[in-house]
């Protein structure tokens, strides 16, 4: 394997010593005094080295690592420290983190036990991009169907997994971590000790200059933890960088969700209840090439550069989320092909009623076909998803999932068209532009942004889901806001407990 490969199979970043140092000082700063010290993946030690200058009480130092240049590397750097004391404490093995029984290697050393490191950054699938096989052996990459199956995603850190591992085995003892990895990872790691009710007394998130320190752009940390025999706490607090002695906010584990301002969630947390409108998710076609296309005068070009004419009873104009994030288009550019009105809808009437669109879709049927999303198996040709009548409402209050701005919008009518979204899209539907603009202004309300920021962590790649939407009762939003009466009102139209997709009737009937 090329070098450049195996320092990615590897996820080969060695922490520079000064940063190990500023960690170690930080850890005296928290008062830990370990009596054995492991750093599991140690790369070229300087960890190690650090923790034998910060911690010179500890009895035994144990650093493992994959690759045995490194480990005879650590070896002779500690030697060749004169100034180091207690070298005789440091046992450096070259070892495959997945082949060791943690358990057995925690029980054999004395408490308290400090886990200090940088495990390695790499996803499965970066492994697999290089047919790299650093994984533990349930989780082989030959059986990627299998990984899928264990951890429920087809993507993972390797050193998510190494840190659930560690905080497991180290849970029944007096003990901390503190180890460098991506802040998404350190959130992950802590929802899963949180979740099994690890006993924690401390968690803390610090995060780290990795441009300057590494040379690479990641969203990194230093997460430290702490075990506890008796106390549980589930927060954590969550620092700019290692010098900052007050927390920029804190997040934490409530009522078995993750939140991510605590803050803002008690301040807020009685707003939580009932769905009043249903969001909504924009359609999902998985062919914008095929479906989306420009209008030119009376025809409309795809993404192959086609001109194409088609009927118009199947175009609706679009918004994406960048038009809905960034400047909202009052007059959209783009059409969307969308052949059915309801979920499973037969598309073979297209036929009869829209010969030019049939023959369209067929003409593109070998990329339509063979969509990956197994949604589209056994489903009616051509299908999308997300889609029923609610998806043709004229009035829709309309957020983006993927930008990191919390405003709602509302989008009316074009050229008399409901106006349609695509799947990064959520939304809620109004019978009017009145309601529309009124429920936009209530979800706006500076009030409904802290509700929804003790929620949405924006390093997140779609940052606002359905689920968070959900959560705002509308109803006790307005009452706090001293609009109870208005929306009452508007609520009165809906007698089915509120689902305004019973109200459409028609494709663009409903006014
Ligand atoms: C991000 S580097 C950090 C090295 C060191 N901890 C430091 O902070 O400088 C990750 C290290 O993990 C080692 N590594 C990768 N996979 C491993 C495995 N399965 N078992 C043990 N070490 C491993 C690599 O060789 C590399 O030295």
């Amino acid at each position: 394997m090329a070098g450049n490969n195996k320092k990615i199979e590897f996820g080969d970043f060695q922490t520079p010593i000064e940063l190990a140092r500023q960690i170690c000082s930080l850890l005296i700063r928290y008062s830990i005094e370990p009596l054995s010290i492991v750093e599991p993946t140690c790369g070229r030690g300087n960890f190690v080295i650090a923790a034998l200058e910060y911690f010179p009480n500890v009895l035994k130092i144990l650093g493992i690592d994959i690759n045995n240049e490194y480990t005879e590397f650590a070896q002779s750097s500690i030697q060749a420290s004169s100034y180091l004391c207690g070298t005789e404490k440091v046992n450096f093995n070259n070892d495959d983190f997945f082949s060791i029984d943690w358990e057995k290697a925690f029980n054999s050393l004395p408490s308290p036990v400090l886990v200090i490191g940088n495990p390695p950054w790499v996803t499965n699938s970066g492994l697999g991009r290089i047919k790299g096989n650093n994984l533990p052996q349930k989780l082989n990459l030959q059986n990627h169907r299998g990984i899928e199956a264990i951890t429920g995603k087809s993507n993972f850190d390797i050193s998510e997994w190494m840190l659930n591992r560690l905080l497991e085995c180290i849970g029944h003892k007096q003990a901390a971590l503190a180890m460098l990895c991506k802040t998404a990872v350190a959130r992950k790691v802590l929802f899963a000790a949180w979740k099994r009710k690890q006993h924690l007394n401390l968690s803390e998130i610090y995060h780290i200059d990795t441009l300057k320190y590494f040379d690479a752009n990641v969203d990194a940390c230093l997460l430290f933890v702490s075990t506890s025999l008796t106390d549980e706490n589930y927060d954590c607090q969550v620092y700019e960088n290692l010098n900052d002695n007050s927390p920029a906010f804190t997040f934490g584990y409530r009522q078995g969700h993750l939140v991510a301002n605590i803050n803002s969630f008690e301040k807020w947390k009685h707003l939580e209840g009932k769905g009043r409108y249903r969001w909504r998710s924009g359609i999902k076609h998985d062919c914008a090439k095929v479906m989306e296309l420009y209008r030119e005068n009376s025809r409309y070009r795809n993404g192959f550069n086609e001109l194409v004419e088609l009927e118009e009873e199947y175009l609706f104009p679009m918004l994406k989320s960048s038009n809905i994030a960034n400047s909202y288009i009052e007059s959209p550019s783009r059409w969307m092909l969308v052949p059915q009105r309801i979920s499973g809808e037969n598309t073979d009437k297209i036929h009869k009623s829209a010969p030019k669109t049939w023959q369209y879709l067929e003409r593109y049927a070998n990329l339509l076909d063979k969509r990956a999303s197994s949604v589209y198996n056994k489903h009616p040709r051509f299908s999308v998803f997300g889609i029923g009548e609610y998806s043709f409402a004229r009035w829709k209050v309309v957020i983006s999932g993927f930008y990191k701005k919390l405003f709602f919008k509302v989008v009316g009518p074009y050229e008399e068209k409901p106006v349609v979204l695509d799947d990064t899209c959520y939304f809620i539907t109004c019978r009017t532009q009145q309601e529309a603009c009124f429920i936009a202004e209530l979800l706006n309300s500076d009030i409904a942004k802290e509700f929804f920021s003790a929620f949405i962590f924006w390093d997140e790649k779609r940052p606002i889901t359905l689920d968070k939407l959900k959560r705002l009762d509308l109803l006790k939003l307005a009452c706090e806001l001293g609009l109870e009466d208005t929306l009452k009102g508007f609520l009165k139209q809906y007698p089915e407990q509120y689902d305004q997709s019973l109200l459409f009737s028609g494709i663009v009937s409903n006014t």
